[in-house]
């Protein structure tokens, strides 16, 4: 996996909304990938903070405008994905608070690991369904 975070627009789902922020999203992500540009440990360790903060409050913005979203259309399957999101938030709430006694390298795996591969793949899957689900009803 290449451990910089980058967007693709293979990840467009065809609802711009939506689209537009899962790229906000990623583009928080990716000031992580410069962090190894600074070379004080506590300024990288500062910055790391700032940037899984500002990624939480982001990710809970968007997780509770996807869900007014399905609430809005009626989308069928909207328990399962409301639970996939608590889930996702618990996961990035973890990162948060691991990084005081991690290693920074650590951190920013995970990170990359959440971004690239967890939200990728909700992206892809579950995001998608509602995309979908829109363009039949
Ligand atoms: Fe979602």
């Amino acid at each position: 996996m290449n451990n910089s975070i980058q967007w693709n627009n293979q990840f467009l789902i065809g609802n711009d909304i939506i689209d537009d922020q899962h790229q906000t999203l990623f583009k928080i992500a990716q000031k992580s990938n410069y962090i190894t540009d600074i070379t004080n440990i506590d300024e990288q360790e500062e910055l790391l903070k700032d940037i899984l903060h500002e990624l939480y409050e982001y990710v809970e913005y968007h997780f509770s405008q996807e869900e007014a979203l399905m609430d809005d259309i009626l989308y069928i399957d909207t328990d399962n994905h409301k639970q996939i999101h608590k889930h996702m938030l618990g996961e990035l709430n973890t990162l948060t608070v691991e990084i005081s006694y991690s290693k920074l390298s650590e951190i920013t795996a995970k990170l990359n690991e959440f971004v690239q591969v967890v939200f990728v793949k909700h992206i892809k899957i579950e995001d998608q369904k509602i995309s979908d689900f829109i363009v039949k009803n």
